[in-house]
């Protein structure tokens, strides 16, 4: 039997995601008891404590399955931004819109434009299509270059990713070149512009630089833009995997159509309703980030250590003398667990996210032990 020979050509040669490793399971692989974890861009202040209420309130219902339309998260996600409800669209995590948009869109036959050193789940959602990653090089190395995006669209080109402020560099895109960009898109042969989708992940974070701009102001005049952020981040529920997108009528009842039944479960469902009326929080989390930034932009200057400034809650600093992969290794041993870079190869590089005070502090402890000896 050779069940192999049965798996699509897409599939094979696929290289699975590697995820930030879990706090419990490294405590259990080094036996110790106290582990950091700043990899994967969650908050460390936790969900809101609104937020918490509302799931514990509702643990007793969980035996039944949850509203697959998510009518309610919905509703309060179109009076949180002033958009009609047929204009939202939610999925599990924005890993889930990727996907869906992907299966949405993607023939063989049609080209995606994503840039180099961006979000790495663009390229696998294309390649598990079987269509074609157009990849162009950023700006000065670490920045989106829009006008480059643009200009690597063609006849066959059927959408473009976006990320802004953009994972792992914390780079961003201004208004300006967002508006410029929306107007550079050419035709495609479907006599459309391509699907843009601007995945706003670290909004919120970004959204205290002056000049970043605000995904939903471009929908009314782009029909081809589809903007998700995602509760993961700011909000803190990672564990419960929602996300939540904007898009035209049309788009957004093709997206209904698709998407697995339940696929925001019921917990998710009134954590996130509960959490996004929460703007205390939310402020709180942008201090946090924002002081303990400039602590860590500090500290690597003091340790002669390049790194990117940051639009979001996570730094991509150089590891040098050392590989990024080797440096990530030493942290990790030692119970900080980082995120290595070789995936968006950026090998010299390894990627923080801002965590307490007292996590930041231990982490640049222990980041010059390793880069002073
Ligand atoms: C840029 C970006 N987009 C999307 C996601 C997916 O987030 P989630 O699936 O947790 O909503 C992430 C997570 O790290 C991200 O960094």
């Amino acid at each position: 039997m050779r069940i192999i020979k049965m798996i699509r050509g897409a599939c094979h040669g696929f290289e699975p995601y590697v995820a930030g490793k879990p706090v419990e399971t490294l405590k259990r692989e080094l036996g110790i008891k106290s582990v950091i974890k700043l990899a994967s861009n969650e908050n460390p202040l936790g969900a809101s404590k609104q937020t918490i209420k509302a799931i514990k309130a509702n643990l007793e219902k969980i035996f039944f399955y949850p509203d697959s339309s998510s009518f309610e998260l919905k509703k309060s996600l179109s009076e949180r931004y002033l958009l009609p409800t047929e204009n939202v669209f939610v999925a599990a995590g924005g890993d889930e819109i990727i996907e869906l948009i992907a299966k949405l869109f993607f023939n063989p036959e049609d080209e995606v434009v994503i840039s180099k050193h961006s979000f790495i789940r663009y390229g696998m959602a294309v390649m598990l299509m079987s269509s074609k990653a157009v990849v162009v090089p950023m700006k000065d190395g670490f920045a989106y270059d829009l006008s480059a995006l643009a200009k690597a669209c063609n006849k066959n080109t059927k959408a473009v990713f976006v990320t802004n402020p953009n994972n792992p560099t914390g780079t961003y895109n201004t208004k300006q070149e967002l508006s410029e960009f929306f107007k550079k898109l050419p035709l495609n042969k479907f006599d459309s512009k391509p699907v843009v989708i601007l995945d706003e992940a670290y909004f919120e974070y970004a959204s205290l630089e002056k000049d970043y701009p605000n995904g939903l102001d471009y929908l009314k005049n782009n029909p081809n833009l589809i903007v998700f952020r995602t509760f993961s981040k700011i909000y803190g529920l990672a564990g419960l995997r929602v996300a939540y997108g904007f898009a035209s009528k049309e788009i957004v009842d093709y997206i209904e159509r698709i998407r697995p039944p339940f696929n925001v479960n019921f917990l998710a469902q009134v954590a996130a309703k509960a959490a996004i009326i929460d703007k205390e929080q939310v402020a709180k989390s942008q201090k946090l980030v924002k002081k303990e930034k400039r602590y860590l932009y500090r500290e690597f200057e003091k340790l002669n250590i390049k790194y990117l400034k940051s639009a979001a809650n996570f730094i991509l600093f150089n590891a040098r003398p050392l590989k990024g992969k080797e440096l990530f290794t030493k942290l990790l041993n030692n119970g900080v667990i980082t995120r290595a870079m070789d995936e968006y190869d950026l090998h010299e590089w390894v990627r923080v996210t801002v965590g307490l005070h007292k996590e930041n502090e231990l982490f640049i402890k222990k980041l010059k032990i390793f880069l002073e000896t």
